[in-house]
C-alpha cells in the first residue's frame, strides 16, 4: 500500500495493484498548483460528498483515466448524466471490488452538488483487504457513529480525518473521532487550504501526542510517510 497526498481532502492510495483516488479537488486548489493533473493514475475514484472541493477534477480525471466512481447514488446519477460511470453505494452498505472492500459509513456535514443539484447524504469510506484496512471520513462532525466502524469492519491501519475546524471538525475532535473508531495513527486532510481551515502544524501534533496517538501531516505531491 502507497498513500500520497494531493492537497485538501485528495489522496492517491496504491491498494491491492489498483489505483484509488479520494475527493480530487487540486485545480481549484491554490495549494496544489505545482501537481499536473495529467500524471494522476486512477482505477477507481471515491468521491464522499458533493461539495465542489471534493468533486472538483473528478469528471475530467475520470475522463482521461477511464476510472470508474465509487459515491452516493446522487453523485454516481449526477455524474453518469455527464458520461461518466460508477458505482453507487449507500450508507451502511458495502460492495467487493477487484482490490478489497468498500463500505460506505455515515458523515455528518451536508452535500449539496456544485450546479445547486441534491448531492445526496455525505459519507466516509472505510476500505480494506486481506492485508489493510483505513477509514477516510470525508467532510465531518465527530460522531458516535464513528464507534461502528469497530464493530462492523476489520481493525483500522489508519485513518484520514479532516482537521481544519469550521467546516469539519476540528483538531481536539479528531483526537476523540480516532479513540472512537479505534486507531492510533491518523492522516490529517481538510486543513489550510483556506484561511478558516489553518491549523498549527506543531500544535496539532503535540494534541494527538498528548492522547496517546500519532499524527502525520501529508505534504501536498509526497508520499506519505510514516517515520
Ligand atoms: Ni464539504
Ligand atoms: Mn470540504
Amino acid at each position: 500500500m502507497l498513500l500520497s497526498y494531493y492537497g485538501h481532502s485528495c489522496f492517491y492510495v496504491f491498494f491491492e495493484g489498483k489505483h484509488l483516488l479520494f475527493d480530487p479537488f487540486i485545480k481549484g486548489n491554490p495549494l496544489a498548483q505545482h501537481i499536473d493533473i495529467e500524471s494522476i493514475k486512477a482505477d477507481y475514484i471515491l468521491i464522499s460528498h458533493g461539495h465542489g472541493d471534493h468533486v472538483g477534477d473528478a469528471i475530467e480525471i475520470a475522463q482521461k483515466t477511464g476510472a470508474k466512481i465509487i459515491s452516493n447514488f446522487e453523485i454516481v446519477s449526477w455524474l453518469d448524466n455527464q458520461g461518466v460511470k460508477g458505482y453507487a453505494l449507500n450508507q451502511g452498505g458495502k460492495y467487493s471490488f477487484d482490490f478489497g472492500m468498500v463500505k460506505m459509513v455515515s458523515a455528518s456535514h451536508s452535500g449539496t452538488l456544485p450546479d445547486g443539484s441534491n448531492g445526496g447524504n455525505p459519507n466516509g469510506f472505510v476500505v480494506w483487504s486481506h492485508n489493510h484496512c483505513f477509514y477516510f471520513a470525508g467532510d465531518t462532525a465527530l460522531s458516535y457513529d464513528m464507534k461502528l466502524i469497530p464493530l462492523t469492519c476489520p481493525k483500522l491501519d489508519f485513518a484520514i480525518l479532516p482537521m481544519g475546524d469550521v467546516f469539519t471538525m476540528g483538531i481536539e475532535d479528531a483526537c476523540i473521532a480516532a479513540e472512537f473508531c479505534e486507531v492510533k495513527t491518523v492522516v490529517a486532510a481538510h486543513f489550510d487550504t483556506f484561511d478558516p481551515i489553518k491549523i498549527d502544524h506543531q500544535a496539532a501534533v503535540s494534541t494527538f501526542l498528548k492522547n496517546d496517538l500519532k499524527l502525520v501531516i501529508p505534504e501536498i505531491g509526497k508520499a506519505v510517510n510514516w517515520e
